[in-house]
């Protein structure tokens, strides 16, 4: 102690308090997460660890009983895997870990994962392949809990079919299945139907008629759009969308959804998936990687908001900053099943019954029930009740 104080002899005391100061809260401070408002697409996206997102063309999955969501992906960083990451807002994301370990798989891509409400299974489906993406097989794992660990269950050629590329599409109806960039080598683009507890596939599996790589699929009033990009390895190119009343097609193309999109390079990125964001009646996000010509650990994402117009086209405009409620329509009683609700409550007021609902996101609303024009009767004749 002596020889500290000793050492610091001479100093003006005021410098030596701002030194300590300086010492013990500007580093607590950088360690401070940022807190996002808002989605912004490109650039460096930390989460609570301060570090950029590892967690590449993948998908986003929500649950309602934690209202949370999960967003899975490549974690293209050492060791390499699945990287599972969650937040309540789609802004601001927690690094889970990884929610499963590639080990010795030479590539692991594309990885996304579905919950099956019957088995209670969470099913990860991805790209499994050898150093040289000569194998092309489809691989598989689940696990009991959404964060892993998610254990293979099986790899393979999809009823002999070649798998490079893939994405998934989960129907309104529970029935799960697998895109991919089929035989030979990427020219056709097929759609395989999976089993009803998700771990394998089925044979219905058809050739869309659709071409390259990057596959992402909604639906909207009956009609399914389909986004892929081109085959250019890491470097970005001019994304296609097609559309088919079927989700096996045959699917019709529609050209460039991109607007505004100079380059044509989908806002410099490569599809990975359409996110249908829960609490809205249109809310669709484009999920892109932007590998800048590599596809290392710091690529960036370019998540942008999707509109169906009124003719039925596909558009994806820039946004530098933008939140779901600043470009999608809310749901409304008037327009959802109520069963979207995960609690109604009736309550009494002056000569009135007021509804009141929470969503899926956990926002309230308050009806006056009987008096807004919508007839609740034959739906919500119990006056207190709670919704799945
Ligand atoms: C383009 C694909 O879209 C990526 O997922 C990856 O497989 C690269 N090719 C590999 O070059």
């Amino acid at each position: 102690m002596r020889k500290l104080m000793r050492s610091i002899k001479g100093f003006p005391s005021n410098t030596l308090v701002l030194a300590l100061v300086c010492f013990f809260w500007i580093p607590s401070l950088s360690q401070q997460p940022t807190t996002f408002t808002s989605i912004t697409p490109g650039g460096v996206w930390p989460a609570d660890d301060g570090k950029h997102i590892d967690c590449h063309a993948g998908n986003i999955i929500y649950s309602a009983q934690s209202k949370r969501y999960y967003w899975f992906g490549e974690h293209r960083g050492s060791p390499g895997g699945v990287a599972c990451y969650s937040s309540a807002d789609l802004y601001n994301w927690k690094n889970e870990g990884l929610a499963m370990q590639k080990g010795a798989i030479a590539v692991l891509e594309r990885p996304k994962v579905a919950y099956n409400t019957t088995t209670k299974k969470y099913v990860l489906w991805f790209h499994y392949d050898n150093g040289g993406y000569g194998l092309a097989h489809l691989g598989v794992a689940s696990s009991d809990s959404v964060r892993g660990p998610y254990t293979l269950v099986d790899h393979f050629l999809p009823n002999g079919h070649q798998s490079r590329d893939m994405g998934m599409y989960c129907d309104d109806n529970g029935k799960v299945y697998i895109i991919y960039a089929a035989d030979p080598t990427n020219v056709t683009i097929r759609i395989v139907e999976l089993t009803s507890d998700y771990l394998n596939v089925t044979t219905n599996d058809v050739d869309i008629q659709a071409h390259c790589e990057g596959p992402g699929m909604l639906k909207i009033n009956g009609v399914y759009y389909l986004i892929t990009s081109k085959c250019s390895g890491w470097t970005p190119n001019q994304a296609t969308y097609y559309t088919a009343t079927s989700v096996t097609g045959p699917f019709t193309s529609k050209g460039d959804p991109c607007v505004g999109d100079t380059n044509h390079t989908t806002f410099n990125s490569q599809p990975c998936n359409i996110f249908q964001i829960p609490g809205y009646s249109n809310g669709f996000m484009y999920m892109g990687d932007r590998w800048n010509g590599v596809g290392s650990a710091n690529s960036q994402y370019v998540f942008l908001p999707i509109t169906i117009t009124s003719t039925g086209a596909m558009q994806i405009k820039w946004a530098a900053s933008w939140t779901p409620s600043s470009v999608f329509t809310p749901s409304s009683v008037k327009e959802k099943n109520v069963y979207d609700f995960k609690q109604a409550v009736f309550g009494n007021a002056v000569n009135r019954t007021v509804l009141r609902a929470f969503d899926l996101l956990g926002r309230s609303l308050s009806l006056n029930y009987p008096r807004d024009p919508h007839n609740y009767s034959n739906r919500l004749s119990n006056p207190m009740r709670s919704f799945p």
